[in-house]
């Protein structure tokens, strides 16, 4: 018996006592005056999970916003979907599919599968070593064609931990069916000394087939012949990747989504850079903050808090958008995995039954890392009509010898923070000098627009050091905070209809552009198209 339906956000008395007490002081509330006036604040708003450190107390709430948003994650009965999902329910109703990730980095037998689980991991680790050997394998560089789910993931947790990586090994990343991409790699390579890897969950998707056809096209040219020894496909679909002529395939299963897969054999990149160590160490840190979100109560409980934060941040103050900035060179491409994992899974307007939604959902995740995000978008953050919540990513030790970069990196980070939330006055404005400001400008003019609103919201996640482990754990974070929006929100965080309608009308629009056959077009993309066919 599936679990029922937990009562959707909207409908729940929670939800009204949320409204009610935004209207009456949620939205006045004032962070400067929060802090002067409790001096425990950082203490009581700032908590330990497993490898991350996590200060909520630059967010608009009080005590009082806390415990209305605990109820409502009470009355949405979110403790049992999650006991649900990791128990194997079919979480995933669309599709009728469980949702499993937490599987994969799981010890052996703490969760369904284990075994499947762990002897693929094995077969996939073993493998990595084996072409880790770089003297016996030959092999100098790899390059993973997948898309989505199956490039984000491993792409972002090489490029995170490249301090550690195989020194003879350079990992490369093709998704875009845009052929530069692909054509940008091969430039650099040597037929006998590269692998290919082939990943895409239902081997299907229209661009990553294009560039493996394109990437074994170009082997044979260069005089590769061992394509079994060459080409390695992950895949659920093992058979389909046998047909394009792929035999030495990782298999993983359809209980696990796209963009949560990277703990499968998805993760073959990050195995061959790093090593089965450092890949069991990450698997080690998602699966401690499994565990954390599994038991730990609510008023702790870190992913789920921070879902609430999402919730009360969308909802009720209409705050549209989240920064992510990450002050670590190494995770420039965290915010774009994010993208896929918060809007991929709760980029949706129907509950679980099909009704269309009153509330929003997901945001818009975007962000880059900090300090140059400072000399792009910050100005917008800090002085722009819209108020977006950050969420600084700050590490405590770096991995390089440079103390006084290190240091700089962090002061820039902390700083923005608190600029964000204190702001400047047009008195403080004014009484400051202005070196730079027109000689004749008028003070009181000049001094509004060097004013700053402040009290814009931010949170604080802190890292000691960047390492598989607490990279790890830091991606389950963002997982179950997801996991914990969708499921308030009510909605499948775990299927992604939305992109099929695109993909069909390519495949038409990829006929036509060959045909010419613009019948039944509206006159914009038959204009469009006509002119692209010219010449
Ligand atoms: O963009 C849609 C999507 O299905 C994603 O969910 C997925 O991560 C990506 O395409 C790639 O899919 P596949 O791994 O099946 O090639």
């Amino acid at each position: 018996m599936p679990t029922p339906f937990s009562p959707r956000c909207d409908r729940t008395e929670a939800w009204a006592d949320l409204r009610q007490h935004f209207h009456d002081r949620g939205r006045r509330f004032d962070l400067r005056t929060a802090f002067a006036d409790d001096p425990r604040r950082f203490a009581t708003l700032s908590l330990e999970a497993p490898e991350v450190f996590a200060d909520l107390s630059k967010n608009l709430v009080g005590a009082d916003t806390l415990a209305l948003l605990l109820a409502l994650a009470r009355e949405c009965r979110i403790e049992a979907r999650r006991d649900a999902m990791l128990a194997g329910e079919a979480t995933n109703r669309t599709e009728g599919r469980a949702v499993l990730h937490t599987a994969l980095r799981a010890p052996r037998g703490a969760a369904p599968h284990a075994a499947q689980v762990h002897d693929a991991l094995e077969a996939m680790l073993a493998y990595a070593e084996r072409v880790r050997d770089t003297a016996a394998s030959g092999i100098r560089d790899v390059v993973n064609i997948g898309i989505g789910g199956s490039d984000l993931g491993p792409q972002m947790a090489v490029r995170a931990l490249q301090e550690r990586a195989h020194p003879a090994i350079t990992c490369h990343f093709v998704s875009n069916v845009d052929a530069h991409d692909i054509a940008r790699v091969l430039r650099q390579l040597d037929a006998t000394r590269t692998l290919f890897i082939v990943a895409s969950k239902t081997f299907t998707t229209q661009e990553t087939l294009t560039n493996a056809r394109i990437a074994k096209d170009w082997f044979v040219a260069h005089g590769g012949r061992d394509i079994a020894g060459h080409f390695v496909a992950v895949t659920t679909n093992v058979r389909s990747a046998a047909e394009f002529g792929i035999d030495t395939t990782f298999a993983f299963w359809d209980w696990v989504g796209g963009r949560y897969s990277l703990w499968s054999a998805i993760g073959l990149p990050i195995a061959l850079a790093l090593g089965a160590d450092d890949f069991r160490a990450l698997l080690a840190g998602a699966h401690a903050m499994d565990r954390h979100f599994a038991t730990a109560p609510a008023a702790r409980n870190l992913p789920l808090l921070l879902a609430l934060l999402d919730v009360w941040y969308r909802n009720f103050h209409g705050f549209a958008t989240r920064c992510v900035a990450p002050y670590h060179q190494g995770l420039a491409r965290l915010p774009a995995y994010l993208q896929q994992l918060e809007m991929e899974s709760n980029g949706k307007r129907v509950d679980l039954a099909g009704e269309p939604l009153p509330h929003a959902t997901s945001g818009v995740i975007w962000g880059e890392p900090g300090t140059n995000g400072q000399h792009a978008f910050f100005q917008m953050l800090h002085q722009g009509s819209d108020v977006v919540p950050v969420e600084f990513i700050l590490v405590r030790e770096s991995a390089h010898p440079h103390a006084d970069s290190h240091a700089k990196l962090i002061a820039n980070g902390l700083a923005q923070a608190r600029a964000l939330m204190v702001g400047k006055t047009v008195d403080e404005a004014q009484r400051e000098r202005a070196p730079t400001a027109a000689p004749d400008i008028d003070p009181a003019v000049l001094a509004r627009h060097r004013s700053f609103p402040g009290n814009r919201p931010s949170t604080t996640l802190l890292l000691e050091r960047l390492t598989p482990r607490s990279l790890g754990a830091l991606i389950a974070l963002y997982e179950h905070r997801v996991f914990a929006s969708g499921a308030l929100w009510g909605i499948n965080s775990f299927d992604q209809w939305g992109v099929e309608l695109g993909k069909a009308m390519a495949s038409d629009l990829l006929q036509r552009l060959a045909s010419g056959d613009t019948r039944g077009l509206d006159s914009s993309t038959a204009g469009l198209l006509s002119r692209l066919r010219a010449g």
